[in-house]
């Protein structure tokens, strides 16, 4: 589907008959959102999976179209391919779980996960790049509140994509910065337009210490089949 503001949002009609000596007489309820286990103390306003199991975000019981196109994306297997490989440990944490990294604007990287480890936290979910949703989840009407993602993109900073994709593991930002604008290996697109600057270096080591320019783009999730796929186009 095109040009969907935003998603789906689902509304639950619940028909209540409104008694057996009136029978033809139905009503139509808008039920509200049934609501959430709110966040432990520690977490911060992060509400992660409300069915961990079935891995439905909190988000995901109202905006049902992005949580289907996440569930088949590679952010939703975080947790658990880090747990197949058999290297895991707490420092592998702040990427492969919902925390502040990605939408960092404290640069104390405590909440989520990193604060509890619960696992309604575990993997990339929404609020990795979203942000803590629990005021928006309130008072969703309110536009004020919409979290709106980060995608600010630079070396060293812990907001939007650039939080994980970085560093020898995954040097994303780093072949970014390299490479100017472009198609890079994941096969996110990236804006042409943007105004980003690097220093063109064969090597991605040279690069990654030289390119303190920061860069706004517009980022798109035009990525391989498998990953995220925006209802827009
Ligand atoms: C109770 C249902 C509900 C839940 C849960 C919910 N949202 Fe929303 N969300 C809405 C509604 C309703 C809107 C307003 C849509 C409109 O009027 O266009 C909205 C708007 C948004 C917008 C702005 C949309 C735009 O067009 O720019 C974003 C982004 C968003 N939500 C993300 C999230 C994230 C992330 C979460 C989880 C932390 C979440 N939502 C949880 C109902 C919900
Ligand atoms: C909190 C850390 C984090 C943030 C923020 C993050 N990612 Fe990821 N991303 C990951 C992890 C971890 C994986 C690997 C999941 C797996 O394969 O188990 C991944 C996987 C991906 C993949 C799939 C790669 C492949 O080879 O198929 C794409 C594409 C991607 N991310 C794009 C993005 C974009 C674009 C953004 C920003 C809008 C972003 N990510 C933000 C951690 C993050
Ligand atoms: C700085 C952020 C960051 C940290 C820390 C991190 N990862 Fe990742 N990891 C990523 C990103 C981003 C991806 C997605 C890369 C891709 O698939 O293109 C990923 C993907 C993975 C994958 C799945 C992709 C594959 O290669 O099969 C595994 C397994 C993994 N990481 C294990 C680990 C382990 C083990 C640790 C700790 C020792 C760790 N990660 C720490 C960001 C991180
Ligand atoms: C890897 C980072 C990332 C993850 C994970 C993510 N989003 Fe987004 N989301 C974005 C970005 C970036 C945009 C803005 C895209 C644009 O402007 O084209 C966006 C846009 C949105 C919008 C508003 C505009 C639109 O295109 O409809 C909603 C609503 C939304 N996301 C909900 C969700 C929900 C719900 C989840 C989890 C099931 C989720 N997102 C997971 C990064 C992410």
């Amino acid at each position: 589907m095109k040009f969907l503001r935003a998603d789906s949002v689902v509304r639950i009609a619940v028909l209540i008959a409104a008694g057996a000596a009136i029978a033809a007489c139905t009503e139509t309820v808008y039920k509200d959102f049934p609501g959430f286990a709110p966040p432990p103390s520690g977490a911060g306003q992060y509400l992660g999976y409300s069915t961990t199991s079935t891995q439905v975000t909190t988000c995901g019981n109202c905006h049902a179209s992005h949580q289907a196109a996440w569930l088949t994306a590679k952010h939703s297997k975080a947790w658990a391919d880090l747990q197949a490989s058999g290297h895991a440990n707490s420092t592998c944490n702040a990427c492969h779980t919902v925390n502040t990294w990605g939408n960092d604007t404290s640069s104390v990287a405590k909440n989520g996960y990193l604060g509890v480890a619960d696992a309604r936290y575990q993997d990339v979910q929404c609020e990795n790049c979203h942000g803590p949703g629990q005021n928006h989840v309130n008072n969703a009407e309110v536009s004020a509140n919409w979290p709106v993602p980060s995608i600010y993109v630079a070396v060293g900073v812990k907001t939007s994509c650039s939080a994980c994709h970085t560093g020898e593991h995954e040097p994303f930002v780093e072949q970014w910065s390299c490479a100017r604008c472009a198609t890079i290996r994941m096969g996110v697109r990236i804006s042409r337009s943007c105004a980003c600057s690097p220093t063109r270096s064969r090597s991605r080591r040279t690069c990654a210490r030289s390119a303190t320019t920061a860069a706004r783009c517009r980022i798109r999730h035009r990525t391989r089949a498998r990953t995220h796929r925006k209802e827009r186009s």
